[in-house]
């Protein structure tokens, strides 16, 4: 996939749905009693192998076109699968079903492509293990294919080395299951859509600071659920609109959760023009319509607390300070080492092959900003984030950028290249 310098990008967008929301809607929908219809689901291939996954455990799915109806089992109906589950390159699907398959009556065996199999998984074993379960890696490599095998839970207070919402997640899917009470404490709060959807499919679920507390679950009961508009993928056009001079988009129907809206506190930081609009609670979670307008960013600090809010936006924060005028500094984000590629390594060895002036650090990088990019070939490294961050940089990138493994997008947002040429006045 090519791209060549843009006019101004202009108009109206309406983003897919959010790909967190899609995977638990699916999830807690196969272990609640009764059907959940859901909307707005994000046709991503990540969250098509969570249904794929929990339809091998003989939850009945249909899925029409973005409507998908679910009727669950209950949360102990699920069946032994046939053989292996394949999360794909899903690292959601992974750790959150692992929760679930920790309590039930029977053995499973859950693996992925090449990049779930060297994503660590001891975060989620270890937790676990504690709470009872028999989970392991498979090849000993605390990567998947993992082998778990159901067994009766306790509850316990699990201290979590990193803000992960994947390892909360997957502690507090147990949690339903396990004797007395689970809590999970986190460093710095993550997103927290498991325990908002959960409480609306009945659970009693609570947060007190960085810690969630979840008590064991009778049953769950179906719901109606309206996916917003992930912010992770609005992250793109936000970056676009700052960027190319003369842009003004309008980003329709846009989820904001303040565990998820660091990218716009960031970039308004930066000194970008982005208003919300028609702020409303959707289904339980916060939306609006983004208003963002070209700008001239300056250079900035990213670390701390707000990284877990903006943990999947850091690539493409990274590219728009190589726009800004003076330094901006990432850090306190080694996590991103471990995402679907080394986000860090991805980024600097991308950025300078476009000429910015950008360098990895332990737990982050710094961009000098203010070099003109010039186009060249990326390695998306198979990482949608990385070829989304790298196709809207060749938009402002003197000659021709060309994104290798562009497919890559299918993960999160299918229409992503169409979309993009919509806003082309
Ligand atoms: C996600 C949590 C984050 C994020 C991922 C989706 C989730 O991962 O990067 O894209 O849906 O819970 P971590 O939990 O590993 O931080």
């Amino acid at each position: 996939m090519k791209f060549q310098k843009s006019s101004p990008l202009r108009g109206e967008i309406s983003i897919p749905g959010d790909k967190s929301i899609s995977h638990r809607s699916v999830m807690f929908g196969a272990i609640a009693k009764g059907t959940t219809e859901i909307t707005g689901f994000l046709q991503g291939a990540d969250c098509l192998s969570t249904i794929s996954c929990f339809q091998a455990m003989g939850v009945c799915i249909s899925n029409d076109n973005g409507k998908i109806t679910v009727m669950g089992r209950g949360l102990r109906g699920l069946k032994k699968p046939d053989s292996v589950l394949d999360c794909g390159n899903s690292g959601t699907t992974t750790r959150l079903i692992s929760g679930i398959l920790s309590a039930q009556s029977f053995h499973t065996v859950l693996t992925g492509d090449a990049s779930i199999q060297k994503r660590p998984m001891k975060r989620i074993i270890e937790p676990l293990s504690l709470m009872g379960a028999k989970i392991s890696s498979i090849n000993g490599t605390g990567c998947a294919p993992l082998s778990i095998e159901g067994c009766h839970l306790k509850g316990i207070h699990y201290s979590s080395p990193v803000a992960s919402a994947q390892v909360k997640s997957a502690i507090l899917l147990a949690g339903l299951y396990a004797e007395g009470e689970t809590k999970v404490t986190e460093p710095a709060l993550s997103r927290n859509h498991t325990e908002l959807m959960l409480s609306g499919f009945g659970a009693d679920v609570k947060t007190e600071n960085t810690t969630a507390i979840i008590k064991p679950a009778k049953e769950l009961y179906g719901q109606k659920i309206q996916v917003p508009g992930d912010i992770s993928s609005a992250a793109f056009f936000l970056a676009a609109g700052l960027l190319i001079p003369g842009s003004q988009i309008l980003i329709k129907n846009v989820g904001i959760n303040p565990t998820r809206d660091g990218i716009l506190k960031v970039f308004i930081k930066m000194g970008g023009n982005i208003q919300l609009l028609d702020k409303r609670i959707v289904s339980g979670e916060p939306v609006a319509d983004i208003l963002v307008t070209a700008s001239s960013l300056h250079g900035t600090e990213i670390s701390g607390p707000v990284i877990p809010t903006l943990i999947d936006e850091l690539p493409v924060a990274a590219m728009a300070a190589c726009f800004a005028d003076g330094v901006t500094v990432i850090k306190d984000a080694a996590e991103l080492k471990v995402k679907e590629s080394n986000r860090i390594e991805a980024m600097v060895e991308n950025l300078k092959a476009m000429g910015a002036d950008a360098e990895e650090t332990e737990d982050g990088m710094i961009i000098k900003g203010g070099r003109p990019l010039h186009g060249a070939v990326i390695d998306s490294r198979l990482d949608h984030r990385i070829a989304m961050t790298f196709a809207v940089a060749g938009l402002m990138a003197d000659g021709e950028t060309e994104i290798l493994g562009a497919d890559c997008v299918n993960i999160s947002y299918p229409e992503f290249y169409s979309d993009l040429n919509k806003l082309h006045s």
